[in-house]
């Protein structure tokens, strides 16, 4: 009986937000991150797969589900007020307590230790499961990249072997969708064991960790880079394409189903806006926290749905609704005006914004597991910071690893699934951890406070756990690969987590 009530005692402890900013004080991270990085940071992770490949099956449907049509914008408008709660949250408690982690520190601060290494686990699958699908599309644009220069490269750059292009899964969907056999594309160890690689997904994830090991300020220097041609391309679509749009491609405006398809289309799109909490990961390196903070957060959030909104209304515009391009809509509306250049421009637009959602996720992963070592529910060894760099190199190079292994055995769509549950419960927790700081802390200084508060947040909270049971419901498959991922973490947390905490107290006595 004594044992249980010590159990329950310490699984809900608590870390105080004085302990936990005392902590983050004494942190080996450099301090270098404006409010410009961090909006770097925020876009460069948002605008992505979502606005270059997605926008177009939430245009057009597929065979399980309707889709949004014109009235796309409607949903995009729907999907970023589904954003907007829990970043006003994410903006109140991160300039309330700047310290790496995200929303595993908060829930740290305000559910105890056990929802906060839950949370933690469910975040991995945010970020570093959700950096498999952006992998595998970031190496079929460089497909298309490379074949835009055919007449320059040689061939056996343009069509090295097909079982080192894709993954043995996307391989078996083609042989079948193809009819090909299977044994004449990939080759098989023992007769038994396919052998097939996505080597440019892995070649660039292997260089993005290297990069992000020699530094965050210089990696970021490369994002604000690759932001600022994918942001060029963007606008450049939204002016040139602007000439090209016949208002009467826009009627009818709403879909033949306008309740269920505008519903999907915020579903499908909602993945275009997920990233922006991945600037509250990067709290501790960053020099003025409480300001810059919900600054970069709200900002990044505006400045997407705005691009978002131009880019539906201009694509509608161009391409009648059933020939627009599920895969690269966007690319192909400028084919679709005799633009085939500027097509081409585009994918390397694409190219440079799924780079900088890998970066800033691969830098997100590491920074939650780097909080999550230093308070010992992992082993210390991870987090050890490179003498020269200055950064957690070990844990880096675990991320990376993660990524490019799990990249070889797991379905894309079930890892773009599993990254939305993993973001509706964090969003959910957000909410959640706003209501309970306003009562446990209410005289904290909050330089930034979520208004409407509690009704705000209740309604955040509500929104995402409609969505979250809606896809539980709907997406059969992947809701059982959610529910295997929740018994992991938790078999992690009561065979090693629990004891490792526990031994890491009784040293500091
Ligand atoms: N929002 C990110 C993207 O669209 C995940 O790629």
């Amino acid at each position: 009986m004594e044992l249980l009530k010590n159990i329950c005692r310490n699984i809900f402890k608590k870390r105080s937000i004085e302990d936990l900013i005392q902590t983050s004080k004494k942190t080996e991270l450099k301090k270098t991150l404006n409010v410009f990085d961090l909006i770097v940071i925020g876009i460069g992770a948002v605008v992505g797969t979502g606005i270059f490949a997605i926008v177009g099956a939430a245009i057009t449907g597929n065979s399980e589900s309707a889709g949004a049509g014109h009235a796309i914008v409607i949903s995009m408008v729907l999907a970023a007020v589904a954003c907007i709660v829990p970043a006003l949250c994410y903006s109140e408690i991160a300039s309330m307590i700047p310290v790496a982690g995200s929303a595993y520190t908060y829930t740290y601060a305000t559910m105890g230790e056990f929802m906060a290494w839950m949370v933690g686990w469910i975040l991995m699958l945010e970020y570093a499961i959700g950096n498999i699908t952006v992998a595998s599309a970031w190496s079929g644009y460089f497909m298309q990249f490379l074949k835009g220069f055919r007449a320059y490269l040689p061939d056996f750059v343009l069509n090295f072997p097909i079982w080192l292009r894709y993954d043995y899964r996307a391989l078996y969907s083609m042989c079948d969708k193809y009819g090909w056999d299977i044994h004449d594309k990939i080759p098989f160890i023992f007769d038994k064991i396919p052998v097939a690689v996505n080597l440019p997904a892995v070649v660039i994830v292997l260089v993005l960790t290297l990069l992000l090991i020699k530094g965050v300020k210089e990696s970021t220097k490369v994002a604000s880079i690759m932001v600022g041609v994918n942001l060029f391309m963007i606008l450049s679509f939204i002016i040139i394409g602007s000439h090209y749009v016949k208002p009467e491609n826009w009627h009818p405006f709403l879909p033949v189903e306008p309740v269920s398809g505008i519903l999907m289309g915020t579903f499908t799109i909602f993945f275009a806006y997920i990233g922006f909490d991945a600037i509250s990961t990067a709290a501790e390196e960053t020099e003025k926290p409480q300001r810059d903070l919900p600054v970069a957060i709200l900002g990044t959030l505006v400045i997407c749905t705005v691009l978002y909104v131009c880019v539906a209304l201009v694509l509608t515009g161009i391409v009648p609704l059933h020939q627009i391009d599920s895969l690269a809509p966007i690319a192909h509306a400028m084919k679709f005006v005799g633009k085939d250049w500027f097509a081409g421009f585009i994918s390397i637009g694409a190219l440079c914004a799924l780079t900088t959602v890998l970066l800033v996720y691969q830098l997100g992963t590491t920074r939650i597991l780097y909080a999550i070592s230093r308070d010992r529910f992992l082993p210390r060894s991870w987090r050890m910071i490179h003498k020269k760099f200055k950064t957690p190199h070990v844990m880096t190079w675990i991320s990376g690893i993660v990524v490019i292994v799990c990249g070889l055995f797991m379905d894309l769509k079930i890892s773009a699934d599993l990254c939305n549950y993993g973001t509706f419960t964090s969003f959910v927790i957000i909410c959640l951890a706003v209501l309970i700081l306003r009562k446990t802390n209410p005289d904290t200084h909050r330089p930034f406070k979520v208004p409407f508060s509690p009704v705000l947040p209740l309604v955040g909270i509500l929104i995402c756990l409609v969505l979250i049971f809606f896809s539980l419901n709907t997406l059969k498959t992947s809701s059982n690969y959610f529910i295997i991922w929740l018994a992991v973490g938790f078999l992690i947390y009561v065979l090693y987590g629990y004891r490792q905490k526990r031994i890491g107290e009784q040293k500091r006595g």
